[in-house]
């Protein structure tokens, strides 16, 4: 209890001070206004004098309102992760946060960021402006509220990078106790405008924000300014371990809780700790594999000699978002084909298990890229169990790279492998799992509610 009191005192005391951050950049603006009226220009020997004179300030204004430069938002002078917005620097503040821009804040003194962004294939005719509020550069529409600005060298459609460029958002969000929702998003590619992303990753930001997503579009060449702005510019950089395992703990809670799952109480037997839940999650088409029926029993086998076990075999394709996290929130191991719908390993509770299949060809030449989902399921806290590579297969002698002709081939089958592989896994699971006090996984629950509740 006083372990919690201390911490609402703290709390109070954080957004007190954030009041007061945000009142210092208007009034530093203002005193340096004053002091430059009064100094540079020295027409006025003080400032009831300037208020006096509506005409003058008119002056002053329209001044302010032509000083503000547009620079490319892609500065091609700069490496890759600074050239958005190239004259500032971000922070990882507040602490453990990845590195990010604020607008209006102390850095931008006081002033606003407008985009006049037109170009969806050139970052360098893109620019950028730091303006007042009250004397925006000429033409320019103010976008009430807040918005979230992604600059990325990836690709927003792209599930496993449009994921990566959404974390620190969601971190940030829950950082502010949710306070902080994007009335708007701008999403950028090497500085060019971008307007899409994938139905999964908008669903995603859509029930971790709590409001639905709308792009801002930059139709026109005028320029729009953000009343408030967060940009993140390298995706997660500089965020902290804990920050990161926080964020897809609130991804989780906040899909689930979207999406009507329950994982509350303790009356659902499936989830007890004597439960083994396996789910195979099939791809149609590209890394589909080529006997799926098979490949059912093998595990279907292994499965049954498994106390408690229970397999479900389902196909992301014709899923719905829902769909999707309802099963992966009750599946303790998750078993399935390299490829975008492994994303949703996000949705199983901490510590569940995954296993990972590619066909031939992969192995050798697809590179570092290919591990990615066992990158993934380490900052999300899960266990990768291991990878299956295809032996067999066609090869393709005069194809020098992996996309030519081995992306999207399909998946055989081992049943002594496949059989070994998941005894060994699906009892160390069931082990895991019944050696997981109760006490623990109501304290795990209690963590889960807290950080759902924003709190
Ligand atoms: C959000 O989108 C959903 C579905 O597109 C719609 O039913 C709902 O009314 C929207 N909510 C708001 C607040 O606009
Ligand atoms: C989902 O798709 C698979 C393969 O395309 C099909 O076998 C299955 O019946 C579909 N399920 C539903 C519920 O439509
Ligand atoms: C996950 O496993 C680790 C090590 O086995 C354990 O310390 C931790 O409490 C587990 N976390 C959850 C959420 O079950
Ligand atoms: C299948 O896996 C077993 C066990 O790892 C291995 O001994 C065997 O050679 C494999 N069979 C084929 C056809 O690759």
């Amino acid at each position: 209890m006083k372990q919690l009191a201390m911490k609402k005192k703290a709390i109070a005391n954080e957004n007190h001070l954030r009041r007061v951050i945000w009142l210092l950049p208007p009034l530093m603006i203002a005193v340096m206004f004053f002091l430059q009226l009064q100094t540079a220009l020295g027409l006025f020997s003080s400032i009831s004098r300037i208020v006096s004179q509506p005409a003058a300030i008119d002056d002053f204004v329209d001044r302010l309102r032509v000083s503000a430069t547009f620079l490319p938002l892609k500065d091609t002078r700069r490496h890759f992760h600074e050239w958005f917005i190239s004259t500032l620097d971000d922070v990882s503040e507040p602490e453990g946060e990845a590195k990010n821009l604020v607008f209006p804040s102390a850095a931008s003194h006081g002033r606003v960021l407008c985009l006049a962004a037109p170009s969806r294939h050139d970052g360098t005719e893109n620019a950028y402006a730091l303006a007042w509020r009250d004397a925006l550069p000429s033409g320019a529409t103010l976008r009430p509220g807040l918005a979230f600005v992604s600059e990325t060298a990836y690709d927003h459609s792209n599930i496993w990078h449009g994921l990566t460029a959404l974390i620190p958002f969601a971190s940030w969000h829950a950082r502010s106790g949710c306070a902080a929702r994007p009335d708007r998003w701008a999403l950028f590619h090497h500085g060019e405008v971008r307007t899409r992303w994938s139905g999964w990753l908008t669903k995603l930001a859509e029930a971790t924000t709590g409001v639905n997503m709308t792009i801002e579009t930059f139709d026109t060449p005028e320029p729009v300014c953000f009343e408030e702005a967060v940009v993140f510019r390298r995706n997660m950089a500089g965020l902290s371990r804990e920050r990161l395992l926080g964020a897809f703990d609130f991804m989780r809670c906040k899909a689930r809780a979207h999406c009507g799952v329950d994982v509350s109480n303790g009356a659902d037997p499936s989830s007890s700790s004597a439960a083994l839940r396996v789910t195979l999650l099939f791809r149609t088409g590209g890394r589909a594999f080529k006997d799926e029926a098979a490949v059912t029993r093998v595990f279907l086998k292994e499965c049954a000699s498994v106390a408690g076990c229970t397999l479900t075999a389902a196909h992301s394709d014709n899923m719905t978002f829902c769909d999707q996290v309802k099963l992966l929130s009750a599946t303790d191991v998750l078993i399935s084909a390299h490829g975008a719908q492994m994303t949703n390993l996000l949705f199983m509770d901490r510590n569940s298990s995954i296993m990972e299949f590619y066909p031939m060809g992969w192995r050798q030449r697809a590179g570092g890229g290919q591990f990615v989902y066992r990158w993934m399921a380490d900052r999300a806290g899960m266990r990768h169990e291991g990878s299956w590579w295809d032996p067999n297969g066609e090869p393709c002698p005069r194809s020098p790279d992996i996309l030519s002709c081995y992306k999207n081939r399909r998946i055989g089958h081992n049943e002594t492998y496949f059989a070994q592989w998941a005894a060994r896994v699906f009892a160390a699971v069931k082990e895991r799992k019944a050696s997981s006090s109760s006490t623990a996984a109501a304290e795990e629950r209690r963590r889960e509610e807290m950080t759902c509740n924003c709190s």
